[in-house]
């Protein structure tokens, strides 16, 4: 045992106290033994005790009230309780009321230490998966969505917003834009946080596969159907279920993820049987649902009943103020997780990164940083150690284009480019005019006319 576990004995009878407590020291616990029932409730609150052992008769306050106000209290504690010989009935109405165990005096040192060993196993169990909890909400709360624009604090409500409820949401953002992330921060901000959070990737399996995944099936419903299997929607029970790439679900399945959410209910591939399950859909999707429905690609009933709540995460290039500060946290982290020193970047270095359209946005920002953070071996990383399609002119142009749709109206799209690349232009010379003319190669009057034209002012 690498931590000793620590066992709180409460029994009125002193000498008899002084022998339990020399058999659970002389066993290796750590021992705090209280006569007084009072005394060891004010102890447990302040202190860690993983074991309760209480005796059941005793003259201010019964074990049963231990035991009730510990279970109230400090629900994972385990209860084991002490009772006289023949006192049947007070030991079955423990076990009703939560106790760990019980065992009848007199009883023998092993058997006392057996049950002590038990309930110390199982709060250790519980211990550590507090810990992981704590763990995961550390790794996935919503305090892990980096960024202060406006964008990302309306996504932050909204998440706030609908986290308590049993309300299906619907994420939307282009790939690499949090959408994952956004989906487990709902789970671990909800009621369900306890329960599991179950992710089905719906474009990486066939629809077969994928049927027997969501759904589970019974013994020798196809080949190779050896034994029954849960599936997804059971695995989750009680927690949220992501269906990430919604869009790919075929019409069949379509049909069949409609039923569980109307009904909350389902059948195992190839069973008669009707599972009812408690769960809380989150839905992902990269590409424009409503559209396809409209072009017949998904059913709208399916549609309707996803889209209760929608979150729609902004591409990063609609909120580059938050470039710096994400920068800064993958820098952090990264270094963190590789062992690494952290380095920053120069100023000129985050003006490109700021500047850069970011097709793969917050995901290629990430590998932006790692990449610097691993190859870069000064503090400080410039500009030139960045990687050629976010240094470069060409091909920055080039993946800047190919963001656009190849049907366009010409004039009008160079008139939109010519606008963001003075707005852009002036950010960088924090404003002041006559630079911002020089970083685009035209005169000073030139930029005021068409800063007139576009309607640009300030920002
Ligand atoms: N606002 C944010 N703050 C910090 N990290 C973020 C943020 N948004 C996304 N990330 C990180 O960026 C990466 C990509 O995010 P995620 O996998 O959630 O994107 P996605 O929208 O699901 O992408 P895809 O459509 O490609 O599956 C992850 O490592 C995630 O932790
Ligand atoms: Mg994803």
């Amino acid at each position: 045992m690498s931590e000793r576990s620590h066992i709180l004995l409460i029994d009125d009878e002193k000498n008899y106290l002084l022998v339990l407590e020399a058999l659970l020291l002389d066993a290796g616990y750590n021992v705090t033994a209280i006569s007084d029932p009072e005394t060891a409730l004010a102890f447990l609150d302040e202190s860690e005790v993983d074991v309760v052992v209480t005796d059941m008769k005793m003259p201010k306050v019964t074990g049963r009230e231990v035991l009730e106000r510990v279970k109230k209290n400090w629900p994972y504690i385990p209860v084991l309780i002490m009772t006289a010989f023949g006192s049947i009935e007070s030991a079955v109405d423990v076990m009703k009321y939560g106790a760990f165990d019980y065992i009848t005096k007199p009883f023998s040192n092993d058997e006392l230490l057996l049950s002590v060993h038990n309930a110390a196993e199982l709060s250790r169990a519980h211990r550590q998966y507090r810990l992981l909890q704590e763990a995961m909400e550390d790794r996935y709360g919503v305090h892990q969505i980096i960024g202060r624009s406006r964008a990302i604090r309306t996504v932050l409500e909204m998440v706030e917003r609908a986290a308590p409820s049993r309300s299906t949401v619907l994420i939307t953002g282009e790939s690499g834009t949090g959408k994952e992330l956004v989906a487990r921060a709902i789970h671990v901000s909800s009621p369900r946080k306890d329960a599991p959070f179950i992710s089905v990737n719906c474009m990486a399996l066939n629809p077969g596969v994928l049927e027997s995944e969501l759904f589970g099936h019974e013994k020798g419903s196809f080949t190779g159907a050896v034994a029954m299997r849960r599936g997804r929607f059971e695995q989750a029970d009680g927690g949220t279920l992501f269906l990430d790439e919604i869009a790919e679900l075929s019409q069949d399945l379509q049909v069949k993820l409609l039923r569980v959410l109307q009904e909350r209910c389902f059948e195992r591939v190839g069973g008669g049987e009707e599972i009812e399950v408690d769960i809380r859909v989150v839905a992902a999707t990269n590409k424009d649902l409503a559209a396809m429905v409209e072009s017949g690609a998904f059913r709208d009933d399916l549609y309707y009943r996803l889209n209760v709540v929608q979150v729609p995460l902004p591409p990063l290039r609609e909120r580059r103020e938050d470039i710096p500060l994400l920068v800064a946290h993958f820098a952090e982290k990264l270094a963190h997780d590789n062992g690494v020193v952290v380095k920053t970047f120069s100023t000129e270095a985050l003006n490109y990164l700021t500047g850069y359209e970011w097709p793969g946005n917050i995901r290629q920002l990430q590998n932006v940083v790692e990449r610097c953070l691993v190859l870069v071996s000064g503090g400080v990383i410039d500009v030139e150690s960045l990687p050629p399609e976010i240094r470069d002119e060409e091909s920055q142009f080039k993946s800047a284009v190919d963001l656009l749709p190849v049907e366009l109206d010409l004039a009008d799209t160079l008139e939109k480019i010519e606008a963001a690349l003075i707005r852009r232009a002036l950010v960088r010379a924090d404003l002041v005019q006559v630079k911002a003319a020089e970083l685009l190669g035209i005169s000073k009057s030139l930029l005021q006319y068409k800063l007139k034209k576009y309607a640009i002012t300030g920002h």
